[in-house]
């Protein structure tokens, strides 16, 4: 067996994208398996930058077949603007698929998470407006239109009329406006036809792979506390960024995993509302935020930063059997003296529960060497000054996971690969 998940360890936006496209490299599958276009990925090749929010990272690689699974959110008409840039900057892209299962993103979905959203008032969730949690409230209530029907012109039809009777009444109910069902149908049918040829039975493909031993590498989106089951509810998006979610959202069974890394930044962050212990509202959190040029790809907010939370990070590795972590952005902490890293919640030895139990947590900090060195140029671990080695070796002991690969910069080649055992199997 070749599998590897790939999932974000804390809060979201951990540049999974980089390593999603140097691993990817080795893969024969890339499979994305849940959330949609409020995910954003940056890869950054030579003098060109991607941004994906809806294709795999894997999509570069054109030895690669790249999958949008029946877990995602996928919006039509991003995904074809998506593959047309991409397709535009790239000078080749690998074959890709998606599974019929996948559910569509419609523009009511859209009107609605803004009018919810508004409708919240002091208790907004801080959506990325794009759709996704009345998409997935669509799923569960079982009146979702799903890839397989969306491409099939009367079932597509028949379908949207059901439901768009009902969201326009909700809508208006809200303060919204009607969307008229002639011009959404006739719009969303050009995409349809667009789409179609991409629409394959990939759990049966997939199964196939895994029986062959195929390198298949399943990339998550978000990040473990944005899951709406082990998140900081309800402040999480509403599909399944863990490890989980890769077997729930592909049809790929669990046994069927060997590997599964996970992506944590050397510090935190964070975007939207909810609770975040370790954050820094000061000008530390501040160079952070300069430094790593903390900025939301999707919507553009500036992100909250904070130390780095070792107590959610190693509840991360439990919660997703981690095999190792993927420790991201060391670069960006070069030239703080004194760094701190949380090592308890104060008088308290579980994890939070609800956002009343996360608003009274206090976090106990550690200090620990920061450095001055600019270490984007370090080939092997060898290279790194003895303050970065220490830093990460307190996240592996603490964690009591080790340290899989360590990414010092944006580029393929700013990644230092520690045990490569750890990714396809030794
Ligand atoms: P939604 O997924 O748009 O419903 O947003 C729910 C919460 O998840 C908000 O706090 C968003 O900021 C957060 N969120 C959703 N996608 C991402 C992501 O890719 N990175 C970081 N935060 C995200």
């Amino acid at each position: 067996m070749s599998t590897l998940v790939i999932v974000g360890a804390q809060w979201g936006d951990e540049a999974k994208g980089k390593i999603v496209d140097v691993l990817g490299s080795q893969a024969k599958w890339v499979v994305r398996y849940s959330g949609g276009n409020n995910a954003g990925h940056t890869v950054i090749i030579g003098d060109k930058t991607y941004k994906f929010q809806l294709l795999p990272a894997g999509i570069l690689h054109q030895n690669a077949i790249s999958i949008l699974a029946g877990g995602m959110a996928i919006c039509p008409k991003g995904l074809i603007e998506e593959l047309d840039r991409t397709l535009a900057q790239a000078d080749g892209i690998g074959e890709l698929m998606i599974s019929p299962a996948a559910h569509v993103v419609f523009p009511y979905h859209r009107k609605l998470d803004e009018l919810e959203e508004g409708a919240r008032g002091d208790h907004s969730i801080g959506t990325t407006r794009r759709g996704i949690g009345p998409m997935y409230t669509d799923k569960v209530q079982r009146i979702g239109i799903r890839m397989g029907d969306f491409v099939q012109p009367d079932i597509f039809r028949e379908k949207l009329h059901r439901v768009l009777d009902f969201k326009n009444r909700l809508m208006t109910l809200l303060g919204g406006e009607e969307i008229s069902f002639d011009d959404l149908f006739d719009e969303y049918q050009a995409y349809a036809t667009r789409l179609k040829p991409y629409v394959r039975d990939t759990e049966s493909l997939l199964a196939r792979a895994v029986k062959s031993g195929d390198r298949i590498l399943f990339e998550g989106a978000q990040g473990t506390f944005l899951d709406l089951d082990h998140g900081t509810y309800p402040y999480v998006t509403s599909s399944h960024p863990t490890a989980g979610g890769a077997t729930l959202g592909t049809g790929v069974g669990p046994r069927a995993i060997q590997n599964v890394l996970g992506v944590c930044k050397s510090y935190t962050t964070r975007v939207g509302e909810g609770p975040f212990p370790t954050e820094l509202t000061n000008e530390i959190g501040d160079q952070i935020r300069r430094q790593g040029n903390e900025f939301g790809t999707v919507t553009g907010r500036p992100r909250r930063c904070g130390w780095l939370d070792l107590v959610a990070l190693r509840h991360a590795c439990q919660i997703n059997s981690m095999s190792g972590l993927i420790i991201t952005r060391l670069d960006v902490l070069s030239g703080i003296d004194e760094l701190q890293v949380c090592t308890a919640y104060q008088n308290r030895d579980t994890m939070p529960y609800s956002r009343e139990d996360w608003a009274e947590v206090v976090p106990s900090l550690e200090s620990l060497s920061g450095w001055y060195e600019d270490i984007q140029g370090a080939k092997v671990w060898e290279d790194l000054p003895s303050a970065v080695q220490n830093y990460v070796r307190f996240i592996e002991s603490f964690t009591e996971t080790p340290a899989a690969i360590l990414s010092i910069g944006p580029d393929r080649s700013q990644t230092i690969i520690l045990r490569p055992d750890l990714i396809w199997g030794s």
